[in-house]
């Protein structure tokens, strides 16, 4: 399976490359670094120069050209301008969305955030404004007519995984680890007929293949 993943050096993205490589599937994504090149085609992953925000449909559409599915799990909410957190977060996916439909990609898997995250912490407005751009996301990837799947993890953790989630339609917001994120997206990916839907994960009990197993028969 060829993947092309944008925010494939950032920490969910990264993992569910190195995971796919290791399975002896084929991800591939952009870079903004060299740096970040190396450090993934050490890991089996090719990687090509690009920048979501400066490159046209177009050019994302030849970058992920023969690809069998396309993951975004970019991210600048919270840490970089608010431009930045419109441009990348909210208005990205739609952009990768054309590109993929432009180059024939169907399968589009969007990592989101819970809308309730966090919100008892009172943070501030750059959040605030981060949420408001990734609900804006996923209304946009809705109403495409590619193979959506929009996987809202709970915070993000670098503990080592645990190989068991909690996944669902609606879960408690809770945390998971990067690691559990990503094979959980990984099974995600290998289940085709799991299409349309807005997932939840958290930690949990269950062994990842069997919560995606268990999601065969959800309403969509
Ligand atoms: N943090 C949480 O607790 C949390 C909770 C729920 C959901 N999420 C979502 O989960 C996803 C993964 O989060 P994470 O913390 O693992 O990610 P991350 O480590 O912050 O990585 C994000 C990646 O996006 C890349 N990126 C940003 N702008 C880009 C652009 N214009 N073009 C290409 N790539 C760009 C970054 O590239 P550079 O390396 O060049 O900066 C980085 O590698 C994000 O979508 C995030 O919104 C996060």
């Amino acid at each position: 399976m060829k993947v092309f993943i944008i925010g494939v050096a950032g920490g969910v993205g990264r993992r569910v490359a190195e995971q796919l490589a290791e399975a002896g599937d084929e991800p591939t994504g952009l870079v903004r670094r060299p740096e970040q090149a190396a450090a993934l085609a050490a890991s089996g992953v090719r990687t090509a120069a690009g920048d979501l925000v400066a490159m046209s449909v177009d050019e994302l559409a030849e970058a992920m050209r023969g690809s069998d599915a396309v993951v975004f799990s970019a991210g600048a909410g919270g840490r970089d301008s608010d431009d930045a957190t419109t441009q990348v977060d909210g208005d990205g996916p739609g952009k990768l969305a054309a590109a993929a439909k432009l180059a024939g990609v169907r399968r589009f898997v969007l990592v989101s955030v819970f809308p309730e995250a966090w919100r008892e912490r009172r943070m501030d407005a750059a959040f605030e404004r981060y949420m408001v751009q990734k609900k804006k996301a996923e209304t946009h990837l809705v109403l495409t007519g590619l193979d959506w799947l929009i996987v809202r993890p709970s915070a993000l953790t670098n503990e080592p995984g645990t190989g068991r989630v909690d996944l669902g339609l609606a879960k408690t917001h809770t945390e998971i680890a990067r690691d559990d994120v990503a094979a959980t997206i990984v099974a995600l990916l290998r289940a085709p007929h799991l299409k349309r839907l807005i997932l939840e994960v958290t930690g949990g009990p269950t062994p990842i293949a069997d919560a995606v197993e268990a999601m065969t028969g959800a309403p969509q």
